[in-house]
């Protein structure tokens, strides 16, 4: 069998998901170290440097004035290349976090075992619930006080709508957390807090009908166990591969990542249970990844915040066959042969230049300013086009007034790039021309780098006005009159550059109000 065929099969591309401070960060870094991929020394101790060195790249590429923010760390484990895509969160949170989910094929949804579902997470999985992508649970912080734990995993099945089936099941919870169960080889994997951050924290795994569980175990603990077990065992759902690949059903661990502990017996069930990369819709159908031809498509643009450098990288997802550095291309729309030049890939701390990738992998290409987000690269003679990647929902809205209207062209010329990037949003009043226009973006840092940008590079200063609004839809009729539409008070009808008509609102449940009153309308949190 040819090479490539063994090198795609190994290959897990997957992206971490979670609220802010849930311990993604952390968790990524201990699946590196397993890797051999970051250095122990130093990422103990002076964990604040090491986190940004590893996956907190925005403001040091910022410095530096390159406006590489991660996009991929691959490192190798097991047999396994694993590529974990980065999902910006905190204050970039934005458009960009959701696309690079449309070039993963599964999640690992990190949850905070004291907070349970919180509102990132819930919005992060939603588009991956979307994409039907396996999701798998890592129930995070078990060495610190948790809720109930048949109650996480309630909040996760009601808050997601994701049945859920335990792997394993933690014995206790802060000071007296001492373990997890495993349900199926029914052993007790134990937890000794000793060597903080290490990769060799002492792990021992013992039987449950072991006597020396019942000197480790606290008084009652072992008969809580056996209680929690013969209930779940009644009430939970059933490990079911087949589903799990469909993401109905979320196969759960619990652990800590800050000490190191369950994360290892985490990553080997993962990457047993999760997949290779997966085949992808094109117009044509589905291409499989074991083709031998290359072929992938454009998930995310990143402008260079340099501005003696006006190019940019355009981020690729291998969909099928073997990439070879220097190899000529059909970019699909726009209609031309291209040499993909610079490729390139974030390696832990260093960008390197490639030689070759596989399908499942990610690179970044030099864009002299011709790539679009959603754009198919092939073999020259072939014409596919992936599946375009949705216009995600933005959350804040504001009216930009410009300050020097003299300069409107100019404006206009940068706002309308800078949209094209995927950075922000523009819409205007339905029944106004282009003089007021609304920028919506998914992260309020979008704001920022908007009147940065416009500043900088275009030579143009702007007022932003926030306004009210934060849920926005999609009318998916195509015979709609918006005249004729009853919406509610904190309703506007507004419509984006290609002239569709979209309604924000300033209340969530104004959003029930006009879908009652106005029977037959589709709405849509998706603009495809
Ligand atoms: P994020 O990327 O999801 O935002 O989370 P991150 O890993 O940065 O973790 C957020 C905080 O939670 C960090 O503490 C981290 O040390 C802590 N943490 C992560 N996993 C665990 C865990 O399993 N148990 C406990 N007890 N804490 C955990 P911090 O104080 O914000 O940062 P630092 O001072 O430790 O660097």
């Amino acid at each position: 069998m040819a090479n490539y065929v063994d090198e795609i099969k190994k290959r897990r591309t997957f992206a971490i998901i979670s609220h802010p401070d849930a311990g993604k960060t952390t968790l990524t870094e201990k699946f590196l170290l397993y890797g051999g991929a970051i250095n122990l020394a130093g990422s103990v101790k002076g964990k604040a440097t090491a986190r940004h060195a590893v996956s907190d790249w925005m403001e040091i590429e910022k410095e530096r004035g390159i406006s590489v923010t991660s996009s991929v760390l691959q490192f190798n484990y097991d047999g396994y290349c694993i590529n974990i895509l980065d999902t910006p969160g905190h204050q970039d949170f934005s458009e960009d976090t959701y696309r690079t989910l449309m070039a993963a094929d599964s999640a690992v949804m990190v949850i905070d075992g004291s907070k349970g579902v919180e509102a990132q997470t819930r919005k992060l999985f939603k588009v991956c619930a979307m994409r039907h992508i396996p999701i798998f649970t890592f129930i995070n912080k078990m060495d610190r006080e948790a809720m109930d734990i048949f109650e996480l995993l309630d909040d996760i099945e009601n808050e997601l709508g994701i049945a859920t089936c335990p792997v394993n099941w933690p014995i206790g919870s802060g000071k007296a957390f001492k373990g997890v169960y495993d349900r199926n080889t029914e052993k007790v994997l134990l937890f000794s807090d000793t060597e903080k951050g290490t990769k060799e924290g002492e792990e021992l795994d013992l039987s449950i009908n072991d006597p020396q569980i019942d000197s480790i175990l606290d008084p009652g603990q072992k008969e809580k166990l056996m209680d929690d077990i013969e209930l779940l065992d009644g009430a939970s759902a059933e490990f079911d591969q087949e589903l799990v690949s469909q993401g109905k059903l979320s196969p759960v661990f619990f652990g800590s990542a800050l000490t190191n502990f369950g994360v290892e017996t985490f990553l080997k069930h993962f990457l047993q249970m999760t997949t290779s990369p997966l085949p992808r819709k094109a117009d044509v159908g589905l291409i499989d990844p074991m083709e031998e031809e290359f072929s992938a498509f454009v998930f995310k643009i990143q402008a260079n915040m340099n501005k003696a450098h006006r190019d940019r990288i355009a981020f690729i997802r291998i969909c099928s066959g073997k990439f070879t550095a220097g190899m000529e291309v059909y970019h699909v729309q726009g209609g031309r042969k291209q040499r993909l030049s610079q490729p390139q890939q974030i390696m832990a701390q260093d960008r390197k230049i490639v030689d070759e990738a596989y399908a499942g992998d990610i690179i970044g290409v030099f864009d002299p300013g011709i790539f679009s987000i959603g754009d198919t690269l092939c073999m020259p003679g072939r014409q596919i086009k992936y599946e375009g990647i949705p216009t995600f929902a933005p959350e804040h809205f504001a009216r930009v007034r410009q300050i020097d209207t003299m300069k409107r062209k100019q404006f206009v010329k940068g706002i309308e790039q800078i949209a094209q990037e995927g950075a922000i949003q523009i819409f205007q009043e339905f029944n106004t021309g282009m003089e007021e226009i609304i920028v919506g973006v998914v992260g309020v840092l979008q704001f920022d780098v908007l009147k940065y940008r416009l500043e900088n590079e275009y030579n143009v200063d702007i007022r932003l006005e926030p306004l009210p609004y934060e849920h926005i839809r999609w009318i998916e009729n195509e015979d709609i009159d918006m005249s004729k539409l009853v919406g509610t008070s904190d309703m506007k009808k507004i419509k984006d550059l290609k002239g569709r008509p979209l309604l924000i609102w300033a209340n969530a449940w104004s959003v029930g109000m006009t879908l009652d009153r106005n029977p037959g309308l589709i709405l849509s949190e998706f603009g495809r």
